[in-house]
C-alpha cells in the first residue's frame, strides 16, 4: 500500500469543507509538535508531503491525504498547545469533535505521544474523546531518537499499562521515529491492514 502514490487532496478548516466520504480514513492526532506531519511524511516517503514546522499549532486544519486510491491518511491539527486563545481551543473543538463523531468512513486514529514527556492530560482528553466518539485508536510513541534505550523502555512500560486499561484503545503500542525510520514498517503493516 505505501508503495503507491500519496497526493494532497484537501484542507478542511470547517465541517462545511470536508471532502466526499468514500475511501476508509485513519486520523493522526496528538500534542501541537509531537510529529503528525512528520508522520505522514515517512509513512509515504514524502519528505514535504505535509508541511512541518516548527511552531507549534501551526496546522488547524484538517488536511485530507489520498494514499493510491486506497487509504485517505488526515493530519489533524494539534492541542494542548499552552498559548493558544480560547476561541481558537473551542474552534478546534467543534472541527476535531464533529469530525470524529460524524466521520462514517474513519476506521482508526493514531494518537501520537512524544516519547519524551510519555501521556498528559491532554491526551487523557483526547482518548475520551475518541472512546466517547467510539473510534479505535492506537497510541504511537514518537522522536525515539531523542531517547536513551532504557528511558524508551521506561516510557514504553508506562504507557502501555495505561492504555491497556482504555475501552477504545488498541492494546498494541508502536515507538516511532520520523527521523530514523524506527517503527515506520511496523505502523505501515497495521494501517495497510485496515485500508
Ligand atoms: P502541529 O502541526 O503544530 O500540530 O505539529 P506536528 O505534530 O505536525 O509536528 P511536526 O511534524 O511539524 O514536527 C514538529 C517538529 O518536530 C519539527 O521540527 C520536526 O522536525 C520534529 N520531529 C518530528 N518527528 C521527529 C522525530 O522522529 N525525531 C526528531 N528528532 N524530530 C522530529
Ligand atoms: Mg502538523
Amino acid at each position: 500500500l505505501f508503495a503507491r502514490e500519496c497526493t494532497f487532496m484537501q484542507g478542511a478548516s470547517g465541517l462545511d469543507h470536508l471532502p466526499e466520504a468514500s475511501l476508509t480514513e485513519v486520523a493522526f492526532a496528538g500534542r501541537s509538535n509531537v510529529g503528525k506531519s512528520s508522520l505522514i511524511n515517512a509513512l509515504t516517503g514524502r519528505n514535504t508531503l505535509a508541511r512541518t514546522s516548527n511552531t507549534p499549532g501551526r496546522t488547524q486544519e484538517l488536511n485530507f491525504f489520498n494514499l493510491g486510491g486506497r487509504l485517505v491518511l488526515v493530519d489533524m491539527p494539534g492541542y494542548g498547545f499552552a498559548q493558544a486563545p480560547k476561541g481558537l481551543v473551542e474552534k478546534w473543538t467543534r472541527l476535531v469533535n464533529g469530525f470524529l463523531k460524524g466521520r462514517s468512513v474513519l476506521r482508526r486514529a493514531v494518537v501520537l505521544v512524544d516519547s519524551r514527556h510519555g501521556l498528559k492530560d491532554s491526551d487523557r482528553d483526547m482518548m475520551k474523546m475518541l472512546d466517547k466518539a467510539a473510534v479505535v485508536y492506537q497510541v504511537v510513541l514518537t522522536k525515539a531518537d531523542k531517547l536513551k534505550a532504557a528511558e524508551l523502555d521506561a516510557v514504553h512500560a508506562r504507557t502501555l499499562e495505561e492504555i491497556r486499561s482504555r475501552v477504545a484503545a488498541h492494546p498494541t503500542l508502536i515507538v516511532t521515529s520520523s527521523e530514523k525510520g524506527t517503527g515506520i514498517p511496523e505502523l505501515r503493516a497495521e494501517l495497510a491492514s485496515l485500508a
